[in-house]
């Protein structure tokens, strides 16, 4: 699929197209991305970068240049200053798992939790020319992560997301979910409103329906008073409200209707059970009024929480 992604740039077949993936490897990737463009007519030449200065030039690459592709001079690389195509499987560095709370990638503006491949996405949109291509095998939380939200916006405003590929398979042997992403380069900078999200490469394959635009205007503070908070009021709440799988609700003590039994066009009250206020629906706030500080076992084992003062992990 992301072979099949790289196989239609617009271009007079007659040129020589460039074809560059910045993090290149073995060349595997852009070896195979330009035999299918071989095979339907075009002269191409590849360019490999990689930073692992262990590998030897890969068959197949016209060009390798053992450099950190987010620190090089672009201009001495591709000398007509742009690729018609760049494909790769850039590293994923999420920040997560050693525990930083600092960008991945220096270079990219993005948000503490930033994977290192967004960098790669900035990268590819400033090197391919209007018309051509940038397909990447990326982490799927691309798609929608806050983290990733200035890239996904600038490579909008460069580009149109148009060609997709996720399974819900591992099919690498990383740890990790991977999509595939195809965009052609407009000729000018696109407008584009509010912050986007590519959740559609998931949903659009596993059937749940576009929720199109939604018109909005303020924020729920503008409609609502907040007369209670979590820390003070949740539990509380356990004698006011008939939980998921309680009693039926009546005006004096409506359902609650936690954000886990609401799906798209689907309200799930009365046919999920939900945990609420530690033990289940029975649970009383006054059976540990009067102990204050009690250790609870829901929303996280072993949670010490005071209805008076907040939870004290
Ligand atoms: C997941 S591998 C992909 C290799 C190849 N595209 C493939 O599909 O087999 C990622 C590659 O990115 C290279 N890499 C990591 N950081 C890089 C950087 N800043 N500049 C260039 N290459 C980098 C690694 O050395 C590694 O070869």
């Amino acid at each position: 699929m992301a072979m099949a992604t790289v196989t239609s740039p617009t271009t007079d077949s007659a040129r020589t197209m460039t074809v560059l993936d910045p993090a290149c490897g073995d060349g595997r990737l852009l070896v195979a991305a330009a035999d299918r463009l071989r095979a339907t007519g075009h002269t191409v030449r590849t360019i490999g970068i990689d930073i692992d200065p262990t590998l030897t030039h890969p068959e197949g690459v016209d060009e390798f240049i053992c450099a950190d592709a987010l620190d090089i001079d672009w201009s001495a690389v591709l000398p007509g200053g742009c690729a018609d195509v760049v494909v790769g499987n850039p590293p994923f560095r999420s920040p997560l798992p050693r525990g930083q709370h600092t960008p991945s990638a220096p270079t990219a503006d993005t948000g503490p939790y930033g994977d290192l491949a967004l960098a790669f996405i900035d990268l590819s949109m400033t090197l391919v020319r209007p018309g051509g291509r940038v397909v990447l095998v990326l982490p799927t939380s691309v798609l929608a992560s806050r983290d990733a939200g200035r890239v996904r916006r600038r490579a909008e405003q460069r580009a149109v997301l148009d060609t997709w590929w996720w399974q819900p398979d591992r099919v690498f042997d990383a740890h990790v979910d991977v999509c595939v992403l195809g965009f052609t380069v407009s000729s000018a900078p696109r407008t584009v409103t509010g912050s986007p999200v590519w959740s559609h490469v998931v949903t659009s394959s596993v059937g749940v329906p576009d929720l199109g635009t939604f018109t909005v205007d303020g924020t729920v503070g503008d409609r609502c008073r907040v007369s209670a908070n979590f820390r003070d009021e949740y539990y509380a709440l356990v004698d006011a409200v008939v939980p998921s799988s309680g009693a039926a609700p009546t005006r004096e003590r409506p359902a609650l209707v936690t954000s886990g039994v609401i799906d798209p066009w689907h309200c799930h009250w009365g046919e999920r059970p939900v945990r609420f206020a530690c033990c289940g629906p029975l649970a009383s706030y006054r059976a540990f009024r009067g102990v204050g500080g009690t250790t609870v076992g829901a929303q996280g084992a072993g949670r010490r929480a005071d209805p008076h003062g907040g939870s004290r992990g």
